[in-house]
């Protein structure tokens, strides 16, 4: 199909010469005598290219050139201005509002033609360009995706594995991650740090992998040694984690889950803001849902005891801020939906 040219000037003469040399190229060729006539013409039709006269009665060259890119569809139509000022004043005007080239009158058919092809195409490439970068954008963007789920699913089959290794908290580090990304959403974290703070969750106890089974399945009391034992698991957790050197953050979790906001807890002993904002969170998760669990030793608590237990730690074992929003959760929670739906594996 041949490229449409719409002609815009007040003179017939002027009109009929650009006519003239653009059909005798083969080119598709609409006139109009004034501004107005040219943005009716537009409502209805799409031109590949405008030539228009920069002096008209009525409308002149620069305002219709503003009045059409106000129209988001002919945005990017290329327009080129016909002047026979020889003013560098009128040039820089044009560019300013978004002429692609001037032309001078009297019309040389070889510059006219020229210059016509050369917009066009220019604006054809640009297009072009403009699809390949989205396609390109859109392929990264895919690509992207797919790495963010392979992780989430290795993350998900490691949590899995710890979770095999104690049949009593099926489950556990999965509604850990979901509490924590909800703590996160509530106290106002972005998407993405939501999302960090879920994988946290997710892999908080990982270092339950280098505990025997026999402790982590004992149901009696843990003698001392067995604690002690017991409570390197973040440690060796951190240190499992560490390899993954594309996300240092991802150990924070596993390392630090066991402080106390009073400085009491382990292994280094931090306290209040010393502790990362993300361990405090998946602390607050995590001792919830090991009271709304079963235990080797003991089966889900009531929904009352849990809610007493937070309050009670409140400002010594969890930072206040998250118990609250923890408590806010558990107030919520009429019917004890936060919980190890204990019948689905019995
Ligand atoms: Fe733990």
């Amino acid at each position: 199909m041949s490229d449409w040219i719409l002609v815009v000037d007040d003179d017939m003469f002027n009109l009929r010469m650009a006519s003239h040399i653009l059909s005798s190229e083969g080119l598709k060729v609409s006139c109009q005598q004034s501004g107005e006539a040219a943005l009716d013409f537009l409502a209805d039709n799409r031109p590949d290219l405008i030539l228009l006269d920069v002096h008209m009665a009525g409308m002149d060259g620069f305002e219709t050139l503003e009045a059409i890119r106000t129209d988001t569809d002919l945005v990017k139509l290329p327009v080129i201005f016909l002047t026979a000022d020889e003013d560098v004043g009128t040039e820089t005007k044009g560019l300013e509002v978004g002429a692609m080239d001037f032309i001078r009158k009297p019309f040389v058919p070889e510059v006219l033609l020229a210059r016509v092809h050369h917009t066009i195409e220019l604006t054809r490439l640009q297009e072009n360009l403009a699809g390949e970068v989205a396609k390109k954008t859109q392929e990264l963007v895919r690509q992207q995706e797919r790495i963010e789920r392979i992780a989430m699913q290795i993350a998900r089959a490691l949590s899995g594995a710890v979770d095999a290794k104690d049949t009593y908290t099926n489950g556990h580090s999965n509604r850990v991650a979901e509490y924590a990304r909800e703590i996160a959403r509530r106290a106002g974290f972005s998407e993405r740090e939501q999302n960090n703070i879920y994988l946290l969750g997710l892999l908080h106890d990982i270092g339950k992998i280098g505990i025997p089974d026999a402790i982590i399945d004992k149901s009696d009391k843990l003698t001392n040694e067995e604690y002690e034992l017991m409570k390197t698991h973040p440690e060796v957790g951190a240190q499992i984690l560490k390899n993954i050197t594309e996300f240092p953050e991802l150990a924070t979790g596993a390392r630090w889950h066991h402080e106390r906001y009073d400085g009491k807890g382990y292994p280094d002993g931090l306290s209040g803001e010393g502790i990362p904002l993300e361990a405090r969170i998946i602390c607050v998760a995590d001792t919830y849902d090991a009271m709304a669990s079963r235990r080797s030793y003991r089966d889900v608590l009531p929904q009352e005891t849990v809610r007493a237990e937070i309050e009670k730690g409140r400002g010594t074992q969890f930072d206040p801020y998250f118990a609250d929003i923890m408590l806010q959760m558990i107030d919520e929670d009429k019917d004890y939906r936060l919980r190890e739906q204990v019948e689905d594996f019995d």
